[in-house]
């Protein structure tokens, strides 16, 4: 099998994972997606690594799900594929996921880019939910997040129209976490990475695990969940390490346990 995604490690501590369908845009096919579940699977459970970063290449992170895999499938077919449905997988990735992102970030592309946890764009990158210009809808998941993360008036606009709209675009509508000059994406990506890699490993899991866990619950409950789970990081080491450092005026030096 061709390597759709190619890996490596930076600093012994970051798990990186690139699209390798420069031809293709980075077209997500099954190959694709599969492959990058078992890279970010492999990542996730690696106690060295403590973040993962996926990226793409100058010209496109992703220009969307494969056209060309789907277009005469049935409904039928498509139904019991149900491919979309392993994407799942990568929604419950523990560890930190940071996005960097310059050129396309199109329908699927702009779908998995929405999984990643804090998303650094090249400010003349090309996002957006284009899937109605061909006579469907997103279905990995943009209605909902794309919703959750900008509000209905903006993601109205962008799943009904289709346009695409630049990096700086998406920072003011609250797309993306970060934009910076194209030359710098990948670089600043990897500053996010190393300043993850300073901080508590498991405090970092349970930050997110709350975060994402707004989006599926009511306010009171998600405040309880969050209350538990602050309680549940006093009886770690790297809780003491923090909280001691801090009084010593000393950096910390956390181990994740
Ligand atoms: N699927 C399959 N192939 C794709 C693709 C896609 N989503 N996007 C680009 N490609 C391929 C093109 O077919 C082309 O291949 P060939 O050279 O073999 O012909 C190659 O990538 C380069 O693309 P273009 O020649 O089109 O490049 P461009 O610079 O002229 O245009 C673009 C760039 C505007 C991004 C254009 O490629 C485009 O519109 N792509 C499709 C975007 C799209 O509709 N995405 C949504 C897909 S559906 C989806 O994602 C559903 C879902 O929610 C899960």
């Amino acid at each position: 099998m061709a390597d759709e995604i190619l890996t490596e490690v930076i600093d012994q501590q970051i798990g990186v994972c690139r699209l390798n369908r420069p031809d293709k845009l980075n077209a997500l096919n099954v190959p694709t997606m599969d492959q990058l579940i078992v890279a970010l699977e492999r990542f996730d459970a690696d106690l060295d690594i403590r973040c993962m970063l996926l990226t793409g290449n100058e010209r496109a992170f992703a220009a969307g799900a494969d056209i060309s895999e789907m277009a005469d499938a049935s409904m039928v077919e498509l139904y019991y594929r149900n491919n979309l449905a392993r994407w799942e997988r990568i929604r419950r990735v523990a560890k930190p996921l940071v996005a960097a992102v310059s050129g396309y970030a199109l329908g699927g592309g702009c779908e998995l880019m929405m999984n990643c946890d804090i998303i650094v764009a090249a400010e003349s990158a090309r996002l957006g939910q284009p899937e109605i210009n061909i006579g469907v809808m997103p279905g990995a998941g943009g209605t909902q997040r794309l919703t959750r993360a900008v509000g209905k008036a903006a993601a109205m606009d962008l799943i009904l129209t289709g346009r695409m709209i630049s990096g700086r675009e998406a920072l003011a509508i609250g797309l993306v976490s970060r934009v910076v000059p194209d030359e710098h994406y990948f670089k600043e990506a990897v500053n996010v990475c190393r300043e993850l890699c300073r901080k508590s490993p498991i405090a970092l899991r349970l930050a997110k695990e709350a975060v994402l866990k707004a989006f599926e619950m009511s306010l009171s409950e998600g405040l309880e969940y969050e209350r538990k789970l602050f309680y549940m990081l006093f009886a770690t080491d790297d809780q003491k390490e923090g909280m001691r450092a801090f009084l010593e005026k000393r950096p910390p030096v956390f181990v994740g346990r």
